[in-house]
């Protein structure tokens, strides 16, 4: 059965047995795992033509996860036993490929959603790509936070006589052997894009324009993120926070004095408040140290040959590349629900965003990586099997139509 559209091609509609989860990266697969261990099928939709596309097709060659194995595992299959202590990027995309397998997960790929409304006649989802129209009781939106690169907009960069480039685009240093780099933004990306043009020769300068926590990724042979997860069972988050920069200044040193000023709260705090993520330092500071990554406030101007700084300098740049970050794409196609705010985040705070009403929920929105996806995955399909159990037995409305 099917629709026409607006130019009189044919959409195809299909009644989904199950949930529709929209994205196939880490937070989708764990949802439709969660879901198929529990008996309920789902239809897993996904834009590009690859799972887990950020880490595939949009993370630079040295990633390495910054936090511990244990803390990055999906639920029902960790990591095999010979993976390190900080997995590669390409040992991760392997794993999330051995999990589809094993949970027998077939994504439908090129099949970006362009929108998603409720129909409350029939008590389901419309969701809607290119050439389909699924109809479902339960969407379950695994996006990412980080969807889109956010690409801000600095007077004079049209004007640039090099290349601009996102972080989402890099890859390596290799392709700016011997260059002057501008790279704005130092967030982790930023500092590990820094590193990575310090070991290929290239002479980055890093923009800093406000405030950021570098915390040592171990203390004391352990992971921060370890110690910090294991002291907030027992103490306060506040002193919790102080401990962490005590050790990080006797580590580091003052990290102000090389013009990464430190926010004035704590960096679990501010993570928790304004969802602010500490840098954890892989070797980027021992070269901002040396000199050899030169740390500069804001950029006032980009230039023909470079850029003009707050402060008055003027620097000459081949490339540039814009560390600043990722944004959620989920108020460009879910509509008609104030589930989401307007930035695409759940309005309700973690732990409690992950359910909406009408059979909506999200996974990987609570600003707390893949421990946050193992967490959101697990409640949804609890969520969801409670529901199937009762209405299972109902006949669907749609029973005429395709099914998958
Ligand atoms: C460089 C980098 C390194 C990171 N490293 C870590 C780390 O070490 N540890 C950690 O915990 N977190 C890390 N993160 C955070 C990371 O984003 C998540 O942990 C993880 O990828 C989230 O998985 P996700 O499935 O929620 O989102 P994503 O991985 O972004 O997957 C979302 C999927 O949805 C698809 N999609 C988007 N829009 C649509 C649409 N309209 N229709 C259909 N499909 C769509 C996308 O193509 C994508 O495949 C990192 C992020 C970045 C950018
Ligand atoms: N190995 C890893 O585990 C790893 C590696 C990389 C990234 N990540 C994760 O991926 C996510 C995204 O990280 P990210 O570093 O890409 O982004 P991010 O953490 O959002 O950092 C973006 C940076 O860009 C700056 N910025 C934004 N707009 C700017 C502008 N117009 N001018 C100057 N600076 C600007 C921000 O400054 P302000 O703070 O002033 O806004 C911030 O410093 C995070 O969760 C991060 O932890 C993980």
């Amino acid at each position: 059965m099917g629709l026409f559209k607006e130019d009189d091609t044919l959409i195809k509609r299909v009644w989904v047995h199950g949930a529709v989860v929209v994205g196939a990266g880490p937070s989708g697969l764990a949802v439709a795992a969660c879901l198929s261990d529990r008996g309920i099928p789902s239809v897993v939709l996904e834009k590009t033509n690859c799972i887990a596309s950020l880490w595939q097709c949009r993370a630079y060659n040295r990633l390495n996860l910054h936090l511990p194995r244990q803390f990055c595992e999906l639920p029902l299959m960790g990591f095999p036993h010979n993976f390190p202590k900080y997995p590669s990027k390409n040992q991760f995309i392997s794993y999330m490929e051995s999990y589809a397998h094993n949970f027998s997960i077939k994504p439908r790929f090129n099949q970006g959603v362009h929108t998603a409304v409720f129909d409350p006649d029939c008590g389901c989802w419309v969701v809607r790509t290119n050439d389909f129209e699924y109809l479902s009781r339960w969407l379950v939106v695994a996006t990412g936070e980080n969807a889109e690169p956010v690409i801000p907009e600095i007077a004079g960069m049209e004007s640039f006589r090099g290349p601009i480039m996102h972080t989402s685009a890099y890859k390596s240093g290799e392709d700016f052997e011997n260059q002057k780099v501008l790279v704005v933004g130092c967030g982790n990306s930023g500092m590990e894009v820094s590193l990575d043009l310090c070991n290929h020769n290239a002479s980055p300068h890093l923009v800093a324009r406000s405030t950021v926590h570098v915390l040592p990724r171990e203390m004391f042979g352990l992971s921060t993120f370890g110690i910090a997860m294991a002291l907030l069972k027992w103490i306060p988050l506040r002193a919790v926070d102080k401990l962490l920069l005590f050790v990080a200044h006797f580590t580091l040193g003052n990290t102000d004095k090389l013009g990464l000023r430190r926010p004035k709260t704590g960096p679990i705090e501010l993570k928790n408040v304004a969802g602010k993520t500490p840098v954890l330092d892989v070797g980027a500071l021992s070269q901002i140290k040396s000199g050899k990554i030169k740390v500069m406030e804001g950029v006032r101007e980009i230039t023909r040959r470079g850029a003009k700084f707050v402060n008055g300098q003027e620097r000459d740049f081949d490339s540039i590349i814009l560390a600043t970050g990722y944004k959620s794409n989920v108020p460009t196609w879910l509509k008609e629900t104030d589930f989401f705010t307007k930035e695409g985040m759940p309005r309700t705070p973690f732990p409690d965003g992950w359910r909406g009403e009408n059979g909506l929920y999200s996974v990987g929105f609570t600003r707390r990586g893949l421990l946050g996806t193992a967490s959101d995955a697990v409640k949804v399909a609890k969520d969801i099997w409670e529901q199937w159990r009762k209405v299972e037995e109902i006949p669907n409305p749609y029973s005429v139509i395709n099914r998958l």
